[in-house]
């Protein structure tokens, strides 16, 4: 009888079943295709190479099979550790945590591990509503502000409720928390005034805890900052008593060309949490990097908040090499992401200026997505589908195709791709 009931509910594309509940999209109604190996930029079934040109979902940052990585599990497993608790500390962990604060320059600052970006960002918003109650001694200031487009992660209650974007529909539906608020993304046009207005409105009532804003937005759409508009963000905050969180998850690593985005903007936050590029996939890790006047909160009392998963042994060992990479040479795998990043763009404004289904084009450094006028989502899965039948895997989410290769891609696949995705896009037969 219940295996009756399984066979009926495990159904799939042709007689495949599938036992494994897929995040986002109807289970068994997608043609997933089985990786079977993975080099540098491209990923591989048995028959065919597919140039990995969203790195994932922006996290392989240092490409696949790379050595020097891969070396650190071995390593690892020489020294026999598989999980100690949190009250042991290894040399990784401490080392890991040292060179976080050193790069993200939150001087004298902390680090708490968590396993993903979701769950770290969760993390900053019970920091920051500790910090308003201890330090200013203010249990009224609850409230966290958001972006309207915006996306902070999907596995957590908190998580969900904290992006902007359309992804946390389903969830607050079933769930309220008093504590999000939205304003609006700040335009290009007015150099970000009107979103800067609407957080001065919001400041008013003296219950806001802290505003959180993507170094560089990702996934809701890429929409580049204003110039001169973090600054004035900071600056808000900072009269206000308002913390700033910088959510890396997407945008950190070297991604945008600087090691986080938001010292793009001469900024320094109060709390950064980061994950994927953090240890570019090859295993889980997330965290939150705190400054020292929230870190030092805990010199006196104990951070009531945990995870079995804390610094894992082997994460902090791979994050270590990691670190090695994207910090060696001066950062030079890092300092070449600009240029990249570049040409990356003008190959996507030609497309915006050529091709009459593509709205928009937008990247910071390596971190980009075109914008289509297309709204048929037959259509839209068809472009995806003819992008992978000639070898180009890019994340794409409703009208937006995202290109955000590996970090090391070379220039001359930057340019192969968005030639191939060019050809494809410029078809009379997308046309509304
Ligand atoms: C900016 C940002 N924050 C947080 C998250 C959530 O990270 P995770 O999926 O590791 O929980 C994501 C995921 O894409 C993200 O893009």
């Amino acid at each position: 009888m219940y295996s009756r009931y399984i066979q009926r509910q495990v159904v799939g594309i042709g007689n495949r079943r599938y036992s494994t509940l897929l995040p986002w999209v109807v289970s068994g109604t997608v043609k997933s295709r089985k990786i079977v190996k993975a080099n540098d930029c491209f990923i591989y079934t048995k028959d065919k190479r597919f140039i990995d040109f969203t790195s994932g979902l922006m996290v392989v940052n240092l490409g696949h099979n790379n050595k020097y990585i891969l070396e650190g599990f071995k390593e690892h497993a020489a020294t026999g550790i598989s999980y100690i608790n949190s009250l042991f500390e290894t040399d990784q962990r401490e080392k890991l945590s040292e060179s976080l604060v050193e790069v993200s320059g939150l001087e004298n600052g902390k680090v708490f591990y968590t396993n993903g970006g979701g769950d770290a960002n969760e993390t900053a918003v019970f920091l920051a509503h500790e910090y308003q109650n201890t330090v200013n001694f203010n249990n009224k200031k609850q409230r966290i502000l958001t972006f309207e487009k915006s996306f902070h992660g999907g596995s957590t209650i908190g998580a969900t409720l904290l992006s902007g974007d359309e992804r946390k529909k389903p969830k607050t539906n079933h769930y309220s928390l008093p504590f999000e608020s939205i304003i609006p993304n700040p335009l290009q046009f007015d150099g970000g005034l009107e979103s800067l207005k609407q957080l001065a409105i919001l400041f008013q009532n003296n219950d806001v805890a802290a505003i959180i804003v993507e170094g560089s937005s990702g996934s809701a759409g890429c929409i580049n900052y204003p110039v001169g508009y973090l600054k004035q963000v900071e600056n808000i905050c900072k009269h206000n008593k308002v913390l700033l969180i910088c959510d890396e998850v997407m945008s950190g690593f070297g991604r945008t060309g600087s090691m986080f985005a938001y010292q793009q903007h001469q900024i320094t936050p109060d709390i950064v949490t980061i994950a994927k590029g953090f240890t570019s996939g090859y295993v889980p890790l997330g965290g939150v990097i705190i400054s020292k006047k929230i870190a030092s909160i805990y010199d006196e009392k104990p951070f009531v908040h945990g995870l079995t998963y804390f610094a894992h042994p082997l994460a902090c060992f791979i994050a270590n090499k990691c670190m090695d990479l994207y910090l060696e040479d001066d950062q030079c795998i890092i300092g070449k992401v600009k240029q990249k990043g570049h040409l990356l763009g003008t190959l996507g404004r030609k497309m915006k200026d050529e091709i009459d289904i593509v709205k928009d084009y937008r990247n910071n450094g390596l971190l980009g997505c075109i914008e289509l006028n297309i709204t048929d989502t037959d259509k839209l899965a068809q472009i995806s589908n003819n992008l992978m039948d000639r070898g180009v895997y890019c994340f794409r989410r409703n009208n937006l195709i995202f290109t955000a290769p590996p970090i090391t891609v070379h220039n001359t696949h930057i340019t192969e791709t968005m030639e191939t995705i060019a050809r494809i896009l410029n078809n009379a037969q997308w046309k509304p």
